[in-house]
C-alpha cells in the first residue's frame, strides 16, 4: 500500500491532539476529515482505522518505541512507524519515519504480550479494578472482545420509514444490511461506510445505535398516556427512539445538566421528525416542581464506560481511579435524588455502558436499603456482556415504586 505523505500527517495531527490536546479520538478524526475534504473514502478510513487502533494498543505502542507517556512530535512519529510495521505492507521511505531493528521490537513485543496489560492495553489501576469486580477470567474474555473493532448499527426511524424500505434503499447504494436477532429496529451495516453521509442519514431515516442500547426504550415498557422523564437525555440517543416507540404520540421530557447537549437532541428530533420531546435543564427547582409526577423514569446515568471500551477506547487513558470513585458517587446521588421524581406505581429504570457491578447491580442494592428506596422494589434485571453479546456492554435495572 502507498501511503501519501498528507494522510500520515493527518494520522499525526489526529494523535497529536488525542493524546496531547486531550481531545476525543472521535473529535480529533472529525476535526481532520473537515480540514481534508479532498480525502476519499479510503484516505478517511485509514486514518481513521490507524488512530483508533493506536489508542486501542496505546500501552503497547508506549512501551515500544519507550515514549514513556511523553507525547512528542519524535516519539508520535515512532508510534505510528511500529504501526504501519505491524498493520500494513508499505515500503513508505518518508523522512520522519523511525528506522528500527525489526528483529529487537519483534522479539520485545513478544515479550510485552505475554502480560495482558501490555497485549490488550489497560492501565495496571483498571486491570486491577476489573479482577476486583468481575474475576480475572471473564476481564480477560471481556477485555480482548472489547479491543475488537465496534460494528456499525443503525436504529430504523420508523416515524419516517420501514426496515424493509431502509435495507432496499442502503443497498441500491451498495450499502449492506443484516437484521439483528431480538431487536426489531437494529440493521448491522457490512461494510463500513460513511453513513452520514447518506441522503437517507439527512432526512432522518435512521440513527446510529449500537444494539444493546436498543434495548432500553423497550425496556421502560412505555405508552403514550404515560407521563415520561428521560432524566439523563445527552444527545437523545434514547429519548428518540422512546419517541418513535410512541409513534410520536404522548409527551415525553428530555432532561440534563447540560443545555449543549440538549440542543443536539432538539436538532437530532427536528431531522427525525419528532415533536414529542421538551427538552429542559434539569436543576433543584425541577425536581422540587415535579415530585412523585412521572409514570415512567429513565436514568440513564453518567459512567466509566467500561463497557464501550470497543467504541471509546481513549476512556482507559482518560479516566483514573479518583474519577472512577467520583462517578460512583455521582451515580447513587443522582439515583436517590431523581427517584423522588417516580409516582406511585411507577417505573424507573437505572442505566449503564459498564459491565462493573460497583456501577451496576452494588449501586441498585445501595439505593435499595437506604430511605430514598425504601418504597422501590426491583423487577428486572439484564446485563449484557460484549463478550457473549458482540455489542456494547450494557446494565439495565427496572424499579417499580410500591404505594
Ligand atoms: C450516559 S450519558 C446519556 C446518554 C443519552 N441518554 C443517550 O442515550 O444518548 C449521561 C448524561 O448524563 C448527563 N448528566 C451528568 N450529570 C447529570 C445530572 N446530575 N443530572 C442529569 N444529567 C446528568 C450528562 O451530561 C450526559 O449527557
Amino acid at each position: 500500500m502507498k501511503l501519501h505523505y498528507n494522510l500520515l500527517h493527518g494520522l499525526f495531527d489526529c494523535l497529536n491532539n488525542t493524546l496531547n490536546n486531550k481531545y476525543y479520538a472521535h473529535k480529533s478524526i472529525e476535526l481532520i476529515f473537515k480540514k481534508s475534504k479532498k480525502w476519499g473514502s479510503r484516505d478517511r478510513s485509514f486514518v481513521a482505522e490507524a488512530t483508533y487502533d493506536i489508542i486501542r494498543y496505546l500501552r503497547l505502542y508506549d512501551k515500544l518505541s519507550n515514549s514513556n507517556y511523553s507525547y512528542t512530535k519524535k516519539n508520535i512519529w515512532k508510534i505510528i512507524s511500529l504501526w504501519i510495521y505491524f498493520n500494513i505492507d508499505s515500503k513508505t521511505n518518508f523522512e520522519k519515519l523511525w528506522v528500527f531493528n525489526k528483529e529487537e521490537i519483534n522479539k520485545a513485543k513478544n515479550i510485552l504480550e505475554k502480560k495482558r496489560v501490555y497485549r490488550e492495553s489497560i492501565p495496571d489501576w483498571i486491570d486491577e479494578l476489573a479482577i476486583e469486580e468481575i474475576g480475572e477470567k471473564k476481564w480477560e474474555k471481556e477485555i480482548s472482545s472489547m479491543n475488537n473493532k465496534a460494528d456499525l448499527v443503525l436504529r430504523v426511524n420508523t416515524l419516517k420509514t420501514t426496515k424493509k424500505n431502509l435495507i432496499k434503499k442502503l443497498y441500491n447504494q451498495n450499502i449492506h444490511c443484516e437484521e439483528i436477532p431480538d431487536r426489531p429496529n437494529a440493521l448491522k451495516v457490512i461494510k463500513r461506510v460513511n453513513i452520514f453521509k447518506t441522503i437517507e442519514f439527512k432526512l432522518g431515516f435512521f440513527e446510529l445505535q449500537d444494539a444493546s442500547s436498543q434495548l432500553v426504550a423497550e425496556f421502560l415498557d412505555v405508552n403514550t398516556k404515560h407521563k415520561i422523564l428521560d432524566a439523563c437525555a445527552g444527545a437523545g440517543g434514547k429519548a428518540l427512539h422512546i419517541a418513535s416507540l410512541l409513534n410520536n404520540k404522548g409527551n415525553i421530557i428530555a432532561t440534563d445538566i447540560h443545555e449543549f447537549k440538549l440542543k443536539e437532541l432538539k436538532k437530532r428530533a427536528r431531522r427525525n421528525g419528532i415533536h414529542n420531546i421538551t427538552t429542559k435543564i434539569i436543576d433543584n427547582k425541577f425536581i422540587k416542581k415535579n415530585k412523585e409526577k412521572f409514570d415512567r423514569v429513565l436514568i440513564d446515568v453518567p459512567c466509566s464506560g467500561f463497557g464501550v471500551i470497543r467504541r471509546n477506547p481513549d476512556s482507559k487513558w482518560k479516566l483514573n481511579r479518583k474519577d472512577f470513585n467520583r462517578i460512583l458517587n455521582n451515580q447513587i446521588n443522582i439515583l436517590n435524588n431523581y427517584s423522588k421524581l417516580v409516582s406511585d406505581n411507577g417505573i424507573m429504570v437505572y442505566v449503564t455502558c459498564s459491565i462493573f457491578p460497583s456501577e451496576n447491580e452494588k449501586q441498585i442494592a445501595l439505593f435499595l436499603n437506604n430511605e430514598f428506596g425504601k418504597n422501590f422494589k426491583i423487577i428486572e434485571e439484564k446485563k449484557i456482556s460484549p463478550h457473549d453479546s458482540g455489542y456494547d456492554g450494557f446494565y439495565l435495572a427496572k424499579l417499580k415504586k410500591k404505594c
